[in-house]
């Protein structure tokens, strides 16, 4: 499959205002992206070594230095370059970013007597443009094992902590952060980022859901330019978003194709079908492919095969689909911004395949489809925004994500008709009830997985032996760790209670208390 140039440049037609969040390799770099984006300021998170001509194609009002595990003092740390300690821009530097300001503008930084982690109080001393409308004192979340122990000429210390008289430096709009305003435990964290972006950098916040459509609109029609493309709907909130912006961009030189593998809970085709046919009319195909994917997965039991026939089988129905349309040569796709970010730095051939995840974009090279991602830029949270203002349902827009091979890989074990009824009604039952109880939006995920056990029980007064179901909760940001949601007792109960009244093949249910990891979220 080739890529349009757009995915290799920038050269989008971004009319924004624009910060650079410079990468120095710290776990939270995301993090500052995500609350940047938050102030309504659009930004991108570049490497600290990338070429110069890339950061200046964004053009950026201001640079935030990210943080990271080098210590600036090792012969091989990684430095701030020279363009853009002087680019006369405003710089604010975070930890590492700190003492890599320190260091390049003749101060000194050493290793810390001990190291400072976890939360910590910081008091401004001097005022400053960042503490606006800030208390003097604020909670704080402190990692580091350097710190700077001589300011830079020309630089004060406008705040300190109980261990340290240096917690944040300053000269005009250049400034360093010895902590973390991007993490949750800095509570005040956001509004001094914010105070950067608008106090000190002058930005206007024009990063607007309004702003962001126009801009993804025109991608596509840059991209697309007078050709057709085609989307693969699955439904979810970030394919659906990318139909929504392609066909408002092309109308109907789009066709937007929506696969039911049989693999989907309980209703959710004919809500599939039910939202998007009206808005897309003729341009809205709908494949009844279920007898097809269930047939392909006959006696298939290992996690890995059923995800390769899965991922096989929805390739070959959908190039099935598209030969039918002429001249279709692009493809739109919901891909997110931390998906990009991610195969962009990931170098590691080494990196095991924990699952072969296949999502509706895993499509095969011979189709010679041109990708266009209007989404590349955005963040979840963001796309949802988005979604609302375009005006999906509810349903879609706050839409658990859903794996491409559904509840296939919630199945443990063969899967087939009988059993995917069973697992629909417990699902539909355990999302129901989480509703109700208001917590639907406040879990990141939930599903149910029918296990592979049988277990004796009691009904009436007989024996039975039957299906153990699995209910699992997790809360996450990024769905690459996870915890599980401490549900209430009543609620489980209820739940469990429902399961086994209803759905005469279960009598036990359970309920998955592990992390990710070493689990992960779903069971296969
Ligand atoms: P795991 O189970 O790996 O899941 O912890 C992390 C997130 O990814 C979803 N998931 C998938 N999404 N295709 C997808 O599009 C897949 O094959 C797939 N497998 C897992 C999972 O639901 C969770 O949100």
């Amino acid at each position: 499959m080739s890529e349009t140039p757009d995915r290799q440049s920038n050269a989008v037609t971004r009319k924004h205002q624009a910060i650079a969040v410079v990468d120095f390799g710290s776990q939270y770099s995301q993090l500052i992206a995500r609350r940047v984006r938050e102030a309504s300021v659009y930004c991108e998170l570049v490497p600290w070594d990338a070429p110069a001509e890339r950061f200046r194609a964004l053009a950026p009002v201001g640079y935030i230095l990210s943080g990271g595990p080098a210590s600036v003092y090792e012969p091989q740390a990684p430095l701030i370059a020279d363009h853009i300690l002087n680019s006369g821009r405003p710089i604010l530097g975070i930890c590492y970013g700190m003492q890599a300001l320190a260091h390049q503008l003749g101060g000194k930084v050493a290793r810390s007597v001990r190291r400072e982690y976890g939360r910590a109080k910081v008091t401004f001393v001097q005022p400053h443009q960042l503490q606006t409308g800030l208390p003097a004192t604020i909670d704080v979340w402190m990692s580091h094992g350097d710190r700077v122990e001589r300011l830079p000429q020309g630089f004060t210390s406008i705040a300190e902590s109980d261990n340290s008289p240096v917690a944040a430096i300053a000269k005009d709009g250049i400034i360093g952060l010895q902590f973390h305003p991007e993490v949750v435990h800095t509570p005040l964290g956001k509004e001094l980022i914010a105070n950067f972006l608008i106090e000190v950098c002058g930005c206007a916040g024009d990063w607007t859901p309004s702003a962001v459509i126009d801009e993804a609109e025109g991608l596509v029609r840059q991209a697309v330019g007078d050709g057709r493309a085609i989307c693969a709907l699955s439904g979810g909130v970030d394919s659906s978003v990318a139909a929504t912006i392609a066909y408002r961009a092309i109308g109907e030189r789009l066709t937007c194709v929506f696969v039911d593998n049989g693999l989907l809970r309980k209703g959710e085709a004919d809500q599939v079908r039910d939202t998007f046919a009206p808005r897309f009319g003729q341009q809205f195909a709908f494949v009844d492919a279920a007898d097809e994917f269930l047939a392909t997965l006959a006696g298939i039991s290992d996690p890995e095969l059923k995800r390769k026939a899965i991922g096989e089988k929805f390739v070959r129905v959908f190039e099935r689909e598209a030969k039918g349309l002429e001249r279709c040569e692009y493809l739109i796709q919901g891909t997110l911004y931390p998906d990009v970010i991610e195969s962009a730095t990931s170098d590691n051939p080494a990196a095991q395949t924990i699952k072969t995840h296949h999502n509706v974009g895993g499509l095969p090279a011979q189709m010679a489809l041109k990708v266009v991602d209007p989404l590349r830029r955005l963040f979840k949270d963001e796309v949802r925004v988005i979604g609302e203002s375009l005006g999906l349902p509810e349903e879609i827009v706050w839409r658990h994500p859903f794996p491409g091979p559904g509840l296939a890989v919630r199945i443990l074990g063969e899967v087939t008709p009988e059993r995917l009824a069973i697992l629909r009604e417990a699902d539909a039952i355990f999302i129901e009830e989480l509703r109700l109880a208001g917590l639907y939006r406040s879990v990141s995920q939930a599903l149910a997985v029918l296990t592979n056990l049988r277990s004796v029980g009691v009904m009436g007064d007989g024996r039975t032996y039957n299906n153990v179901v699995a209910l699992r909760s997790v809360n996450t940001d990024d769905f690459m760790t996870a915890d599980w949601s401490r549900l209430s007792y009543d609620l489980l109960a209820k739940v469990s209670s429902r399961i086994v009244n209803e759905i005469p093949e279960v009598n036990r249910v359970v309920y998955d208390i592990s992390t990710k990891p070493p689990a992960t979220i779903e069971w296969e």
